[in-house]
């Protein structure tokens, strides 16, 4: 079945759901397309782009930047850069240790590059020993864009398989319960460095969050997010 776009906030953010498997688990991931001042498109952690999704895009705008969000996101970089060779390639650090052979042009920090500054904030979340990731807010929606800092999964989210579910519920105890990947939760080395990162989104004026996976968040987006992580958040 081919993949659709959804228009998201008019004019602006897509999304673009897409089915993953992890350690045998099924599940779906969530591409997120953001359209610049310039009119110039961000694809932030694409999904393999195919021809449908290809012609869907050139009909946005064109396809400037490829965002590898986190170490965990950068499955359909190439495939993107393919279709899109003019593109520039921003990664999350770390990604260029686990996959040496990919080609990227720029690291991701926490300064927005000039390209989307004043657009789009970002701060480098530290302090894991398993993963890290790059969290984006889109200013003029108020929008926190996230991939794997907080999932939701809950009973009304779809394409989830038996395996997830059970795992999700009975030993992260994370089903309906908004939290970080296991990989956050059983990775905090450097509390410290943790906490800083996270305080930094946390004083952003964010009223939503688009999530990889899961549900996104609309309602109460500031509680659900202080919640979600209350441990790595808690004083050591
Ligand atoms: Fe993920």
């Amino acid at each position: 079945m081919p993949l659709d776009l959804q228009e998201y906030i008019a004019g602006q953010i897509w999304l673009c759901g897409y089915p993953v498997k992890y350690f045998g688990m099924k599940f779906d991931a969530r591409m997120t397309v953001i359209r610049l001042a310039d009119g110039k498109l961000m694809l932030h952690s694409p999904c393999e782009i195919d021809d449908h999704l290809r012609r869907a895009l050139a009909g946005l705008g064109e396809v400037a930047y490829i965002v590898a969000p986190g170490t965990f996101h950068y499955l359909h970089v190439a495939s993107a850069q393919a279709v899109f060779p003019e593109a520039e390639t921003f990664i999350c650090p770390g990604i260029e240790r686990k996959r040496p052979d990919m080609h990227f042009d720029w690291l991701l920090g926490d300064t927005a590059p000039a390209t989307w500054a004043g657009q789009l904030d970002q701060v480098l979340v530290r302090g894991n020993r398993w993963i890290w990731e790059v969290a984006f807010f889109h200013r003029q929606t108020r929008t926190l864009i996230l991939v794997d800092l907080i999932e939701k999964f809950t009973d009304s989210t779809p394409h989830v398989d038996w395996q997830l579910k059970l795992w999700w519920k009975v030993v992260f105890r994370m089903w309906n319960t908004p939290k970080p990947a296991p990989e956050y939760q059983l990775g905090w080395s450097d509390k410290k460095a943790a906490r800083a990162s996270l305080q930094r989104i946390l004083q952003w004026d964010f009223e939503r969050v688009i999530l990889a996976h899961g549900d996104l968040v609309e309602a109460d987006a500031r509680q659900v997010v202080e919640r979600a992580w209350q441990k790595p958040l808690a004083e050591a």
